[in-house]
C-alpha cells in the first residue's frame, strides 16, 4: 500500500472522510469520528494542498426530505472549530457547478462536499459515479476506515481514476488491527454484544477460533440463547442467522454466553435477574442487560487477559436499569493489564457515557468494518488502496 502522499503543494486533494455522526436537532452529538480525520486534514492544509471533503451521512433515501435530514451541511461549524479555519460548503458532489467551485480553491482552503449517497451510484460502486468525483481532483485519500467494508465508488472505484493513498487515521487503523490478527497478546478476549445480528453472527465462528475467549451479550447472546431454547422471549432466528448459530461450536470452553441476564416484563415494565437456564425466561420477558454473575465472570476472564477486543454494548445502556453490563465490563477492561481495543458507534457512545473511552488503548471508527477486518477478510476498500 502507498504510505501518504509526498507532493501536494497546490494539488486538489479529494479525501473520504467517515463523517457518519449522529447529529440531535442540527448539533453534532459526538464528534469522535470526525477528530480522527482532523491529523490529515491538517497535515494536508499545511502542505498547501487544496482539500476536497467527501463523505456519506446515514442511509438516505432519494426523497427530497431525507435529503434535509442527512446533509453533512450541519457538520461544517463543527468541522470549522476542530480545524481552527474555514470549511467551504457545497450543496452537490458532482458536476461542473461542483467543478468549478473546486477550480476556485486556493492553497490551504478545505471544502466538504454534499453527502456522496445522495447519488445512488455511490451504493452501486458505478464507475460512472466515481469518475465524476475523481475529475474534481489531482490524488485520492482514503481517511475512512469505517466504510472500508462496502464497495462502494467513492471508497472502490474512484482508486481506478486517481493516485490514492490511505490516510494517517487509516494507516493507524489498519496498524492496530493487524497486530490483532497477525501477532496478538494472549489469552485474548473478543467481546461482543449489540444489535445487527445478521451481519455480527458470520463472525463469530472466525472469531471463536481466533480468540482464547469469546465473550457474547447483548442481543446477539439473546439470538443465540433463544436458538438453545434457554429463553422463548423471541422468534426462533431466521434461517442464515439459525445456521451460522448451528454452525458454530456452542459446547466451546472458549465461548461464553451470558449465565444470567436481567429483564423486564413487557406489560408491567419490573427489572429483575434471572438464571439463564432452559426454562427460565418467559414469554413476555425482554432480556435487556447481562446479570451480575455473568459480568463477575467475564470480569475475571478480562483480568486474565493480554489482549481485550471489544463490540457491541452488552445491554441497553443508555437506561440505568441495564447500562451495568457495559459499564462495569468497560471498567474491568480499563483496569486490567490487558491491551484494550473497541471499535463502533454504539460501543464507543457507551464509552463515552461512562467516561471510559480515553482510558481505551485503541477506539476505531469501525464497527461492521471492524469485525470484517478481524475475521481475516479483506476489506473491499482497503483491497483497492493496496491494488493501486
Ligand atoms: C458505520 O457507521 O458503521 C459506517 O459509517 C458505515 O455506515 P453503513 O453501515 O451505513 O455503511
Amino acid at each position: 500500500m502507498n504510505k501518504f502522499p509526498q507532493q501536494v503543494n497546490n494539488k486538489v486533494v479529494l479525501v473520504r472522510t467517515d463523517f457518519n455522526v449522529s447529529l440531535e436537532e442540527g448539533e453534532v452529538v459526538d464528534s469522535y469520528r470526525m477528530e480522527q480525520t482532523i491529523p490529515t486534514i491538517k497535515k494536508l492544509v499545511e502542505e498547501e494542498a487544496k482539500v476536497v471533503l467527501m463523505s456519506h451521512l446515514g442511509r438516505p433515501l432519494r426523497s427530497d426530505e431525507s435529503k434535509y435530514e442527512f446533509s453533512l451541511q450541519p457538520l461544517v461549524s463543527k468541522l470549522e472549530e476542530l480545524l481552527g479555519q474555514e470549511v467551504i460548503f457545497v450543496e452537490d458532489c458532482i458536476g461542473p457547478k461542483v467543478k468549478r467551485r473546486v477550480d476556485g480553491l486556493k492553497k490551504g482552503q478545505v471544502m466538504l462536499l454534499e453527502n456522496v449517497r445522495f447519488y445512488k451510484g455511490e451504493r452501486e460502486n458505478d464507475s460512472g459515479f466515481a469518475q465524476k468525483l475523481a475529475d474534481l481532483a489531482d490524488i485520492y485519500i482514503n481517511d475512512a476506515f469505517g466504510v472500508s467494508h462496502r464497495a462502494h465508488a467513492s471508497v472502490e472505484a474512484v482508486t481506478n481514476y486517481l493516485p490514492s493513498y490511505p490516510g494517517l487515521s487509516m494507516q493507524k487503523e489498519i496498524n492496530e488491527l493487524k497486530a490483532v490478527i497477525n501477532d496478538p497478546d494472549r489469552p485474548l478476549s473478543i467481546i461482543i454484544g449489540g444489535s445487527k445480528v445478521k451481519t455480527k453472527v458470520k463472525a463469530l465462528k472466525p472469531l471463536l477460533e481466533q480468540a482464547d475467549h469469546l465473550l457474547l451479550g447483548g442481543m446477539i447472546a439473546n439470538m443465540i440463547l433463544r436458538a438453545k431454547g434457554i429463553s422463548i422471549n423471541k422468534p426462533l432466528p431466521k434461517e442464515e442467522v439459525a445456521q451460522e448459530i448451528d454452525a458454530l461450536d456452542l459446547t466451546s470452553n472458549k465461548l461464553h454466553l451470558p449465565v444470567d441476564v436481567v429483564v423486564s416484563p413487557t406489560e408491567s415494565g419490573d427489572v429483575y435477574t434471572k438464571q439463564a437456564a432452559p426454562g427460565t425466561i418467559k414469554k413476555k420477558e425482554k432480556i435487556l442487560d447481562i446479570g451480575p454473575d455473568t459480568i463477575e465472570m467475564f470480569n475475571e476472564i478480562i483480568n486474565e487477559s493480554a489482549m481485550v477486543v471489544w463490540n457491541g454494548p452488552l445491554g441497553v445502556f443508555e437506561k440505568e436499569d441495564f447500562a451495568q453490563g457495559t459499564k462495569q465490563v468497560g471498567e474491568a477492561t480499563v483496569e486490567s493489564e490487558a491491551y484494550s481495543i473497541a471499535g463502533g458507534g454504539d460501543t464507543s457512545a457507551a464509552l463515552l457515557k461512562f467516561d471510559l473511552r480515553s482510558k481505551f488503548d485503541h477506539v476505531s471508527v469501525g464497527g461492521g468494518a471492524m469485525l470484517e477486518f478481524l475475521t481475516g477478510q479483506e476489506l473491499p476498500a482497503i483491497k483497492a488502496l493496496n491494488d493501486d
